[in-house]
């Protein structure tokens, strides 16, 4: 894995968290969600393409016979105004009824995208969903009642990138979460 002296590391201003840090919480969500899905098989999504590095990690910390679904979608609308409809671009392969639902993102910020994708995922009949977030922004919320069952990271409202969180498509790769600097996007 490519270490924190690394060429892409020299945009950011600071490390948020670290892959240790990171490696901790997710092993200590992975013995959560086995303990509180004892008996069950949950289907667990990974919601492409920010949640993809966290899930792969998550789902080896589960010892349950899970089984693996990927969605991608996109808000309609500007980054700054939302509309609150999310656009499917890929969707399940399986259908979800009567299952026990996870769903995994790396970030909620204003929380229109989950909310929308919950209020979707209940219509096709889930016996329960949850949904795990690696890291929350509480100061954006915009969607007062949703509920996030399982968050490892609370972060400022800073514009972050690396471990599978991007800026332009770029900085997935990042072994860490830092705080990318502004003479990048300030660029533009
Ligand atoms: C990010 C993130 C969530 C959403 C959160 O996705 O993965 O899906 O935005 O924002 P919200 O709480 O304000 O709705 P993005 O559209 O950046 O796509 P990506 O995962 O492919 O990077």
């Amino acid at each position: 894995m490519i270490d924190a002296n690394g060429t892409i590391y020299q945009d950011l201003t600071k490390i948020l968290v670290t892959r240790e840090e990171i490696a901790a919480k997710v092993k200590e969500l992975g013995r959560l969600i086995t303990r509180d899905y004892q008996g069950k098989s949950p289907v667990m999504i990974c919601i492409l393409k920010g949640g993809a590095v966290f899930f792969t990690d998550l789902v080896r910390e589960i010892d349950l016979p899970i089984t693996m679904e990927f969605m991608a979608i996109s808000s309609y609308g500007s980054a700054t105004k939302t509309s609150g409809v999310v656009k499917v671009i890929k969707d399940l392969d399986n259908d979800i009824l009567n299952k026990d639902v996870i769903i995994v993102e790396d970030i909620v910020d204003s929380g229109v995208t989950l909310n929308y994708l919950k209020g979707m995922l209940e219509h096709r009949g889930a016996a329960s969903i949850r949904i795990v977030t690696l890291l929350d922004k509480p100061a954006r919320r915009r969607v007062e009642n949703l509920k996030v069952d399982y968050s490892c990271f609370n972060i400022p409202d800073e514009f972050v990138v690396g471990y599978g969180l991007d800026y332009d498509q770029t900085y997935r790769n990042l072994p860490d979460i830092g705080v990318l600097s502004p003479k990048v996007y300030e660029k533009e």
